[in-house]
């Protein structure tokens, strides 16, 4: 892909990886967890790029703001890929006086439900015929001024990134607990490479500890 964004998965993960305590748990009871201090570092990273993008199932369970609050600063343009427009009308992404949304959708979106999101003050863009297509959306949102994008997952969404190769960075706050389960969300879901010469390698740039986490800052390689 020629013209994307770059790309910042941010993530808060268990020590075993987990995203949340079970599949379909806010992540936020597992967040209670994390200090101030960590929470300063997620949202300096937020006030420092032009977009942030949960996936509609991470708006549906977790309901985030994605906006600047631990520190000051500016907050970045949400973008949530969406493929049938299934955002609840009350969320706290269209609160647009807040910070400017575009939802992300497909030809497969109700028309009358893409004009209610409109009427809330968000811009709707369609990319795709049946999950919102990242090959079109990219090119998309950074022809829209979109140059730095940070990722907040969750795991089907980090997965989008990972498996085409359109992340320069990983920055994960480590919290220092094991959650176990199978079935929980991991940082990167989707179906995985299988084979090892398809895997993606990192290179560690930096670690150091806000509060009581672990920060490490992974750079893509090659
Ligand atoms: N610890 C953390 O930092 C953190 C951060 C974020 C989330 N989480 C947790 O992660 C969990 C949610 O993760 P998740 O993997 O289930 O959902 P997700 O990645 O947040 O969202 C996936 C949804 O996005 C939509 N979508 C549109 N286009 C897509 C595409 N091309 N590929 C994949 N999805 C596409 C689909 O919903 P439609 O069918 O409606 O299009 C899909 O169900 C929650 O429990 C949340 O609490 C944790």
């Amino acid at each position: 892909m020629e013209k994307r964004p770059y790309v910042i998965i941010v993530s808060e993960v268990s020590i075993d990886g987990k995203l949340t305590l079970y599949r379909g748990a806010s992540s936020k009871e597992l967040m209670s967890l994390m200090d101030k201090e960590a929470y300063r570092y997620l949202h300096e990273i937020r006030a420092k790029v032009d977009g942030i993008m949960v996936g509609c199932e991470t708006v549906r369970t977790d309901n985030p703001s994605l906006t600047v609050r631990y520190v000051k600063g500016k907050n970045p343009t949400r973008v949530i890929p969406c493929s049938t427009a299934n955002v609840p009308l009350d969320s706290n992404v269209l609160n647009t006086e807040e910070a400017p949304t575009i939802i992300a959708t497909t030809q497969r979106a109700p028309k009358e439900r893409v004009e209610k999101i409109k009427e809330k003050g968000a811009q709707v863009i369609f990319a795709g015929d049946e999950l919102v297509d990242f090959d079109i959306l990219l090119p998309k949102l950074y022809d829209m001024g979109i140059r730095t994008l940070m990722v907040e997952g969750g795991s089907s969404i980090n997965w989008e990134f990972v498996r085409r190769r359109a992340v320069n960075e990983i920055r994960l706050i480590h919290l220092p607990v094991i959650v176990g389960g199978e079935n929980v969300p991991t940082l990167v879901g989707g179906e995985g490479f299988k084979k090892l010469k398809d895997i993606l390698h990192l290179r560690l740039r930096s670690h150091f500890k806000r509060g009581n986490q672990l920060i490490t800052e992974w750079e893509v390689a090659g």
